[in-house]
């Protein structure tokens, strides 16, 4: 159709058809958490304090419907809301929105669902809009549904005095090719695990927030936030913050480290590190407006080593600097500007360095400040070795009783014990879950030799018999098994007459 002509130029209406473009809405890159997280980022922004999920994986006409009592919409708000493109990106938004580009709604729910239902009361007056993929594809024109008859509708019961409720049917992407219905439930059950997680991760900081008394349920489970700072435990250490100021806004960064495994419950510590583990879950936590955005990676400034796994960095920003952070979507991307990159790996540089030499420190006393050390760590023209150590006292008192002859086979398999490490092996399980390899049990009469004959060596050092429990309780193997070693040691200095 061709709209005007000004001289030389024609101007023709070149609008999108509405079916291909609407179809391309669906494949943003959301994935169920993503998108349930960014129908949540609506609700707060229209200030919420309650967010229920209802969720029906049962049924063969399986649902979600997400229910906010935030202020609602009227019915001219709702038509814009369900426009794709509904607010210009470059428009200022307020403290603490969360929205960007105008396209979270339908975009999130499309990336899921065929039909993006949305049912809204604001003054005790109620609008209900849908989009259904299948009407648009029909009718190749942006047909939105107003349905007057809404009081049928699935999720209307969960429609508060004031609030708006989203409802996504024909959830298409979910259960995907899967045929068999059992199965069917099964995936998204699954599926809908792993998006509690990330919501309570995503917004752990509204939910913990004392005085908003802000709270999600799914299927009227009350979601309990998840910090991946542990800052609530009494064992995470804080540094100071740190604070780059640009002119549209300031960055906050607060470096923690959170305790080692042995300081918290097997759950605490579970939970932390979640489906992917400490390794991957170390690095930087970006917040904005306090709704986490990226979870758990250096983006290029450092490598996620062992030595660091414990090393998070919190760094919050204001909406304002969306565009230099080149926030996307689905808010679950961001790059960040140059002079933070800057900063940030000075500082990164400084945490992470302090975190590698406290974990080598402690390496290093471990082996080499133990008085006859069962390995010793040996460095050889920058090469490091671990070596069964031939002089310690178990191993010397039994050579001395062997008779000359079997005296070098005894030494030879210490040497082959040291040259059959398997480095390699014990590098990729440390790599992978290095908390979860454990030194085999010893049992009582093997400890009681260690005792003795480190008690034997330690009088002919000229201990004193009334310092060698506490010499002895140092020693690594016979603190972790103390209680049993306790007794053994004051048997054996009973029976020395001591
Ligand atoms: N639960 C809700 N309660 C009240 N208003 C809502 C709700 N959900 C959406 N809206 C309105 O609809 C508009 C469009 O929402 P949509 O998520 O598509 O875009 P956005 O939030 O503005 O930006 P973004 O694309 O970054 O999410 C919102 O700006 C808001 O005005
Ligand atoms: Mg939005």
């Amino acid at each position: 159709m061709m709209l005007s002509k000004q001289s030389d130029t024609r101007y023709i209406d070149a609008a999108p058809y509405a079916s291909a473009l609407i179809e391309g809405h669906r494949d943003f890159g959301y994935s169920l958490k993503t998108a349930l997280a960014d129908i949540i980022d609506n609700s707060i922004s229209a200030g919420a304090d309650r967010v229920r999920l209802v969720v029906d994986t049962i049924s063969n006409s399986p649902s979600v419907a997400i229910a906010d009592n935030g202020r609602g919409m009227s019915e001219s708000e709702l038509f814009e809301a369900m426009r794709l493109g509904s607010k210009n990106p470059t428009f200022d938004r307020l403290p603490s929105e969360l929205g960007r580009f105008g396209l979270g709604l339908k975009s999130a729910s499309f990336s899921q669902c065929r039909s993006l239902t949305v049912i809204t009361r604001q003054d005790g007056i109620t609008s209900c809009a849908r989009w259904d993929l299948d009407l648009v594809a029909e009718t190749n024109a942006w047909t939105l549904e107003l349905i007057e008859d809404y009081e049928g509708e699935l999720g209307y019961d969960l429609l508060d005095e004031i609030g708006t409720v989203v409802i996504w049917k024909k959830l298409d992407r979910l259960v995907g090719e899967i045929d068999t219905p059992g199965k069917k439930t099964e995936y998204m059950n699954a599926e809908f695990s792993l998006a509690e997680r990330h919501l309570r991760l995503t917004f752990h900081r509204f939910l913990e927030a004392p005085k908003s008394q802000f709270q999600i349920s799914i299927n009227n489970r009350q979601l309990t936030p998840l910090d991946p700072m542990a800052s609530f435990h009494p064992s995470t250490q804080k540094d100071p913050d740190d604070n780059i100021r640009l002119s549209n806004g300031h960055v906050r960064i607060r470096s923690y480290t959170i305790p080692h495994y042995k300081k918290m419950s097997q759950h605490e510590w579970d939970e932390l590190g979640g489906p992917e583990g400490h390794l991957k879950s170390q690095g930087l936590y970006i917040y904005r407006e306090n709704r986490l955005i990226i979870a758990g990676s250096w983006l290029g400034l450092a490598k996620q080593t062992e030595l660091t796994k414990l090393s998070r960095i919190a760094i919050d920003i204001p909406n304002t600097m969306d565009a230099q952070w080149k926030i996307d979507v689905k808010k679950s991307s961001a790059q960040l500007p140059q002079p933070v990159r800057e900063r940030l790996k000075r500082i990164i540089e400084r945490f992470v360095g302090s975190s590698k030499r406290t974990y080598r420190s402690r390496g290093k006393r471990l082996v080499e400040g133990t008085m006859h050390p069962i390995w010793n760590r040996v460095q050889v023209e920058g090469r490091i070795h671990f070596k069964p150590n031939s002089e310690h006292p178990v191993f010397q008192s039994y050579s001395n009783c062997l008779p000359h002859e079997l005296k070098e086979g005894f030494e030879r398999c210490i040497r082959l014990l040291g040259a059959g490490l398997p480095i390699d092996a014990l590098h990729a399980e440390l790599v992978g879950n290095a908390e979860s390899i454990v030194a085999m049990q010893t049992s009582e009469s093997d400890l009681n030799q260690v005792v003795v004959d480190l008690t034997d060596a330690l009088l002919v050092s000229n201990v004193t018999p009334d310092r060698i429990k506490d010499v002895l309780q140092n020693y690594p193997l016979l603190q972790s098994n103390w209680e049993l070693s306790e007794r053994l040691v004051a048997n054996y200095l009973k029976e020395k007459g001591l």
